[in-house]
């Protein structure tokens, strides 16, 4: 009887607790402000007080309503960015600020202390598998309602690095020239840089279809409109859907859809990283985040720094990368790819520069290999993963530096070679290098179709010095 009475005790005790913390949460009274001037992408508004990154809403005339965010202000006036086109919008229009949302009584109340925790929440969870959704969280792919009840908020806490798990196991990306040449770790992350056309959605879709991680995060941030069916039906397969959440935020989607996509896609996969789970997210493409970033704080009076790009596209970049990686110990993982647009010598691009100081190692798509119909044409010269030395045998490591130098005296000599003019026996690397040129090539190249697991790619490794 009495342990009957203690549950009922308990329970209203948490119903009270929730009542108390919802009424921290309310605001008083409904305020708005109104809209002072629309110029080019940015609205500003007067009568509000809100925090940067705080979500508002317009509702406009014709019953539409536009979204939008605070992404600065000057004085009294914010500066918010809609998320959709502001047609319609006229000179007084009311702009409300979102609240957060409420919470249930009986559910966990999050400790809503930050500013971004009151900033927009979207759905998350096993829900958006197989689904595509945009950077608000809509599907796009008429199949009905998400019916997702799990929301989190878009920029997430990052983990304290000191809590962060150690790479210290591999991920096999079912390629055969990243697993045994640039083996990757579970949680690493990984740049893809390459200029246009090269290869870089095909090399990524198979390593989503074919990789052993328990769920994969698209996000299309920027791309061709028609670049994003494409990915998905053909590249990414119905195998690769199924188990795979995708973000798409094109290019001509406004440029807060574009950062927010990119922000959402990390959240899904952080949620499912603190399930336990091992995540790939991809991410396509992380120059075109910074382009997007880079149209916000033009147009707010940013003044532009390094090649038209202000300073907090520098500062964006490794907010979002660094949501990726390890979760605490013995929990889930997100390993990243991210695809940085950079034409081959041109090491003057800053968003490549700044990409390659923050990520774990960089995969290099060559034009040269790609023409010569050596696909994927990745340039295993200039490519380095730099977690490889700690996840892999030394044996491996080895076989692997082995075929980097054959390959590379190969390369050196390639014109001599051709017309003749290397005479055998005098360079025995170099005899090994010609000898062995061919199976090499072949090794390095794999068919779109073709899946190697990491076993299998370091058997035919071994293989190729037997
Ligand atoms: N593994 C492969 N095997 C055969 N052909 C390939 C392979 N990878 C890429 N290709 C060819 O290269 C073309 C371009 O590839 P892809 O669309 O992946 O390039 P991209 O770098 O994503 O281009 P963009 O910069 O336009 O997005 C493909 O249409 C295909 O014909
Ligand atoms: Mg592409």
């Amino acid at each position: 009887m009495t342990g009957q009475a203690d549950r009922h005790t308990a329970r209203w005790r948490a119903y009270l607790r929730d009542c108390d913390a919802l009424v921290g949460f309310v605001e008083p009274m409904q305020v708005c402000g109104r809209v002072t001037r629309v110029a080019g992408l940015v609205m500003e508004c007067v009568g509000l007080r809100l925090a940067v990154g705080s979500a508002c809403t317009v509702p406009l005339p014709s019953g539409a309503r536009v979204e939008a965010e605070v992404v600065g202000f000057d004085g009294d006036r914010l500066f918010l960015m809609p998320q959709s086109d502001v047609e319609g919008i006229v000179p007084g229009t009311r702009v409300y600020p979102v609240e957060a949302s409420v919470p249930r009584p009986g559910s966990v109340p999050h400790p809503r202390r930050r500013p971004s925790d009151r900033a927009r929440h979207l759905p998350v969870g096993d829900k958006l598998l197989g689904r595509v959704v945009d950077g608000a969280g809509r599907p796009l792919d008429g199949l009905g309602p998400l019916g997702s009840d799990e929301v989190a908020p878009i920029n997430a806490r990052p983990v304290n690095p000191l809590d962060r798990a150690p790479i210290t196991e591999t991920l096999d990306v079912g390629v055969r020239a990243i697993n045994s040449m640039l083996t990757v770790g579970r949680g690493q992350r990984l740049g893809l840089f390459a200029g246009t056309g090269v290869g870089k959605s095909v090399l990524l879709g198979m390593i989503a279809r074919y990789t052993t991680a328990d769920v994969i995060v698209v996000g299309l941030i920027g791309e061709r409109g028609r670049e994003v069916k494409e990915f998905i039906e053909q590249i990414l397969g119905p195998e690769g859907r199924a188990r795979s959440a995708v973000v798409a935020a094109p290019a001509d989607s406004p440029p807060l859809m574009r950062l927010q996509g990119a922000a959402y896609a990390t959240a899904i996969a952080e949620h499912f990283r603190d399930q336990g789970k091992n995540v790939m997210l991809i991410m396509d493409s992380l120059t075109r985040y910074a382009m997007a970033q880079r149209e916000i704080a033009l147009a707010i009076g940013e003044p532009p720094a390094t090649k038209g790009y202000p300073p907090s596209v520098f500062a964006k970049l490794p907010v979002l990368v660094e949501r990726a990686g390890n979760g605490l110990e013995g929990g889930g993982s997100i390993t990243a790819f991210y695809t940085v647009l950079s034409e081959g010598d041109d090491q003057q691009d800053p968003i490549a520069d700044a990409a390659r100081g923050i990520l774990d190692g960089h995969i290099v798509l060559n034009r040269h290999l790609a023409e010569a119909g050596h696909y994927p044409a990745i340039d295993i010269e200039q490519s380095i993963s730099r977690a490889m030395h700690t996840i892999t045998s030394h044996e491996h490591q080895m076989k692997a530096r082995r075929l980097k130098q054959l390959y590379s005296r190969y390369e050196r000599s390639r014109d001599l070679i051709s017309v003749g003019a290397y005479a055998s026996g005098s360079d025995p690397v170099l005899d090994q290098a010609i000898t062995l040129h061919d199976k090499i090539e072949s090794f390095l190249c794999q068919e779109i179709h073709e899946n190697t697991g990491m076993q299998q790619s370091l058997a035919q490794l071994t293989s190729l010095f037997d």
